[in-house]
């Protein structure tokens, strides 16, 4: 049998690309997409190679059979042609931002096309939007949609429910990101200009979703050894605050990131650096739960390249989605409702994406 079709939206990009790459390793056919038909093309050129030497590259693709990369030029604004995209296909990746501009047209193309949907969001608005918007439609198209399913977002929501696993209740879920050595790419760098700026911020807090103005503030967070105790922005918009509160009894969820992070010099001005540049991301991710009387859980992952980990994050729940492996209800649901969270990151180490600590 052929393997299944995985669309990747905004693939010439630096997530698309690897994200491209991860599923023809895994035997994946896929169908390049985005605005730009020569950006894909030079793409889909260089990932041939890569098709062609890929173990299961016989298999996937059988000399009379389409070709494991082939490309798709449609703009967001294409209803029709984003349709007959996710009609080709069994998942789509969504890898183009800022998603606050980006993210209904293709998910709506993937409800009109019944093909399941994955993206790349940090954005907490475009995450709740889809949540809040499309869940009836996804169910009745029998598809499984996943907003933020990546670094920022997907990890964390799989790592809050391995930590929290077995507990009643939960007084105050914190995620807590140090991340070191960032190179933003064009696009991300317009999406923290857009977060940066953000006015009314999605909150959890005593139990409830809020959006509105907040104090932005420092605090500390307690890294586990070698990085320690630091000073954190908090709080970071990210739409694990969306995500995390469906799944955690938690009365209040927030995400933080290191202040130092965007001290560093090369964060904001990196948008011509090379992939092999971007790759020298370090970081932790860190969940700490305190029950309502005392105590608690913590939780970690450690690693590089939070652009690969995004990326691998991204294509294993697409294989395991076009496969037929997903979970048994359609709709929209957060990374850790879609996929058994300890079974998931513990993948995720194997393939080398971190260390986990539980
Ligand atoms: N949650 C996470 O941890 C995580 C991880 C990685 C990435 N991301 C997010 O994913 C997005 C992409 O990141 P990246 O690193 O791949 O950025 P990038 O290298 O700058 O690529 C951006 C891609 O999006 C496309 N695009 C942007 N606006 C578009 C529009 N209006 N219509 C069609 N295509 C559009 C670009 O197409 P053109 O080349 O035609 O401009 C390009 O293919 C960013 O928003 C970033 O924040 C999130």
């Amino acid at each position: 049998m052929d393997a299944p079709t995985v669309a990747i939206y905004g693939a010439n990009g630096h997530t698309g690309r690897l994200v491209a790459a991860e599923l023809l390793a895994r035997g994946a056919r896929v169908l390049l997409a985005g605005r730009d038909g020569a950006a894909l093309d030079a793409l889909a050129a260089e990932l041939a190679e890569l098709a062609d030497s890929t173990r299961d590259a016989a298999e996937a693709a059988p000399a009379d059979g389409p070709a494991r990369v082939r490309t798709r030029a449609v703009s967001l604004d294409d209803r029709d042609g984003l349709r007959g995209l996710a009609e080709e296909c069994a998942v789509v990746v969504h890898c183009a931002g800022p998603f606050a501009e980006t993210a209904v047209p293709v998910a709506e193309a993937a409800v009109a096309g019944r093909c399941h949907y994955v993206d790349h969001a940090v954005e907490p608005h475009p995450v709740k939007k889809l949540f809040d918007t499309m869940g009836a439609a996804a169910e009745r198209a029998g598809i499984v949609m996943v907003p933020q399913l990546s670094f920022y977002g997907g990890v964390a929501d799989l790592l809050a429910a391995a930590v929290t696993e077995g507990m009643t209740g939960v007084d105050r879920l914190t995620v807590g990101y140090s991340v070191t050595g960032w190179r933003m790419t064009p696009a991300a760098v317009r999406t923290a200009e857009l977060l940066i700026g953000e006015i009314d911020r999605v909150t959890f807090a005593d139990g409830a979703q809020r959006v509105g103005p907040v104090e932005i503030r420092n605090t500390v967070f307690p890294f586990p050894p070698p990085v320690g105790p630091r000073t954190m922005i908090a709080p970071f918009p990210s739409g694990e605050v969306v995500t995390i509160p469906r799944h955690v009894p938690a009365r209040s969820v927030e995400s933080q990131l290191t202040a130092s992070t965007f001290e560093e010099q090369q964060v904001f001005t990196s948008q011509d650096a090379t992939p092999e540049e971007r790759a020298r991301t370090e970081f932790t991710v860190a969940v700490q739960a305190t029950a309502p009387g005392g105590g608690g859980r913590n939780g970690h992952v450690r690693g590089r390249d939070i652009w690969w980990v995004g990326a691998l994050a991204s294509a294993e729940a697409a294989v395991r989605l076009a496969r037929g492996e997903g979970p048994s209800k359609a709709g929209v649901l957060s990374t850790a409702e879609a996929f058994p969270a300890v079974p998931f990151l513990h993948r995720l180490e194997e393939l080398g994406a971190f260390t986990l600590h539980l």
